[in-house]
C-alpha cells in the first residue's frame, strides 16, 4: 500500500490523476496538498470527496510546516508534484508567482521529502511533473525532443519549470533523494480549465464568441489525453529508475488552426448554429515569445516502461468535446468571476 502525496490535485492534470489513482489502486491512500488558485476546483472532485482512502488538504506547496506535518501525520511514501502556475500567457503577464510556486515550492518539497525520508527512502518515489517547454522551441525538421535535448526555456513559465527540474536533479545527485521527472507534452480532456486552446475554443465557439488565433496559427503543439499522461505517470512511479527522466508525449502533432477548425467542424454537427463556427476564428496579435514547434520522443517510455497512449486523437477529441457539451454547469460557473477579468486583460472586449 502506498501513501501519496499528491500537490495541485485540484487542477486539470492533478484532479484526473486522483481519480485515476482512486480507480485503479484502491488500496492506496491519496492526500491532495492544493492552494486552490484560480485553477483550482474542488468541484473537479466532487465524486472522490467521501472516498476514506482520499483526503483534502488547503494548502500551499510553500508552506514548510504544513508539508512536513503533511508527511508525518500521512507517512508519505510517494509524492507526485503537480501542483504548479501553469500558463504562459498568465507568466507573461505577471510572471512573479512563477517563481513563488514552481521553484520555491518545489524546493520546499524536496526537502520535506529528504527531511522525513533520510536515510531510509527505500520504496519511497519523489515524481515531479515537468513539461516539454524546458527543451524551447523546434524547427520544422528538427527531431523531436528527447531526454537528452538541452534545456532552452523561452517563457517565465518555462524557465520556472526547468529551474524546478535542475533542483531535482540536484537532490538526487547531492542527496541520493528518490526522485523521478516526467516532460510531457500538451495535455487536453476532462475538467481543463478554459485559458488553454482547447477548451477555450469548444466555449468560445458554444457562445459564438471570436475564436482568438495567436500570430499565423502555424505553431505546433504535440497532444496527449490527459489519461494516457496519467497513466504513464504510473508506469514511471512503478518501474522508472530514480535520478531519470522521461519524455510523455502523444506523436501527435498539429498545427493550432487545423484544432481549432477540426474543433469547429464536430461542433457544427453537434451543435449547429446560424453560421460555421469558422466563421468565429480572430487572427489577434502573437503570443510574446511563442515557441513555434514542441515535438516529443517517447521512445525511452516505450522501450523501457511499455507505455504508449491509448486514446487516438480522434477519439480522444470527441471524447473532450462531448465532456464540455455534458459538464455546462462546471464551466459556466467557471467563465463569470475572476475568469472575466482575466479574459478582458489578454484579449480585451467582454
Ligand atoms: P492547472 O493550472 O490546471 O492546475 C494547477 C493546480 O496547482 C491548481 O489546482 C492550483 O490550485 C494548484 N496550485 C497552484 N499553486 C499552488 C501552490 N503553491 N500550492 C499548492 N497547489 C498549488 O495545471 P495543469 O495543467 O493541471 O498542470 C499540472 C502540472 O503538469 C504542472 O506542473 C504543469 O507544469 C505540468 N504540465 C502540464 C501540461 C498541460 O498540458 N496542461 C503538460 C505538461 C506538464
Ligand atoms: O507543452 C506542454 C505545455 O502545454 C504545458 O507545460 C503548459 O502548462 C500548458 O499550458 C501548455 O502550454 P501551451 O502554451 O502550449 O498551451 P496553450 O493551450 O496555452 O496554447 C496552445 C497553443 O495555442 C499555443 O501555440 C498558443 C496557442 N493559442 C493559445 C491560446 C490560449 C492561441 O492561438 N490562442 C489562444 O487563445
Amino acid at each position: 500500500m502506498k501513501h501519496l502525496l499528491v500537490t495541485g490535485g485540484a487542477g486539470f492534470i492533478g484532479s484526473n490523476f486522483v481519480h485515476y489513482w482512486l480507480n485503479n489502486h484502491p488500496q492506496d491512500r491519496v492526500v491532495n496538498l492544493d492552494a486552490l488558485t484560480y485553477a483550482g476546483n474542488l468541484e473537479n472532485l466532487k465524486d472522490v470527496e467521501d472516498d476514506p482512502n482520499y483526503r483534502f488538504v488547503h494548502g500551499s506547496i510553500c508552506d514548510g510546516e504544513l508539508v512536513g506535518r503533511l508527511f508525518e501525520e500521512e507517512q508519505i511514501d510517494t509524492v507526485v508534484n503537480f501542483a504548479a502556475e501553469s500558463h504562459v500567457d498568465r507568466s507573461i503577464l505577471g510572471p512573479e508567482e512563477f517563481i513563488r510556486t514552481n521553484v520555491h515550492g518545489t524546493f520546499t518539497l524536496l526537502e520535506a521529502a529528504r527531511k522525513h525520508w533520510g536515510g531510509d527512502a527505500d520504496g519511497c518515489r519523489f515524481l515531479h511533473v515537468s513539461t516539454d517547454e524546458v527543451y524551447g522551441s523546434l524547427g520544422p525538421d528538427d527531431p523531436a525532443f528527447t531526454e537528452s535535448t538541452p534545456f532552452a526555456p523561452n517563457s517565465p513559465y518555462s524557465a520556472s519549470k526547468a529551474s524546478s527540474d535542475h533542483l531535482v536533479r540536484a537532490w538526487f545527485h547531492t542527496y541520493g533523494l528518490p526522485v523521478l521527472t516526467t516532460n510531457c507534452s500538451n495535455n487536453y480532456g476532462p475538467w481543463q480549465f478554459p485559458e488553454k486552446l482547447i477548451p477555450l475554443v469548444i466555449l468560445n465557439a458554444l457562445e459564438d464568441k471570436p475564436l482568438p488565433i495567436y500570430g499565423d496559427g502555424l505553431n505546433i503543439r504535440d497532444w496527449l489525453h490527459v489519461e494516457d499522461h496519467c497513466r504513464g505517470i504510473d508506469a514511471v512511479i512503478q518501474g522508472g529508475t530514480p535520478g531519470e527522466t522521461y519524455n510523455i508525449g502523444g506523436c501527435n502533432e498539429w498545427a493550432n488552426i487545423d484544432i481549432v477548425k477540426l474543433v469547429c467542424s464536430r461542433l457544427d454537427e453537434l451543435r449547429p448554429g446560424a453560421r460555421p463556427k469558422a466563421e468565429l476564428i480572430t487572427y489577434v496579435k502573437d503570443r510574446l515569445g511563442h515557441d513555434r514547434r514542441y515535438a516529443i520522443d517517447a521512445g525511452k517510455m516505450q522501450r523501457e516502461l511499455g507505455w504508449q497512449p491509448r486514446y487516438t486523437f480522434e477519439t480522444g477529441i470527441e471524447q473532450t468535446i462531448h465532456w464540455y457539451l455534458d459538464n455546462e454547469e462546471w464551466w459556466s460557473r467557471i467563465r463569470d468571476g475572476a475568469y472575466r477579468d482575466y479574459y478582458r486583460t489578454q484579449y480585451g472586449g467582454a
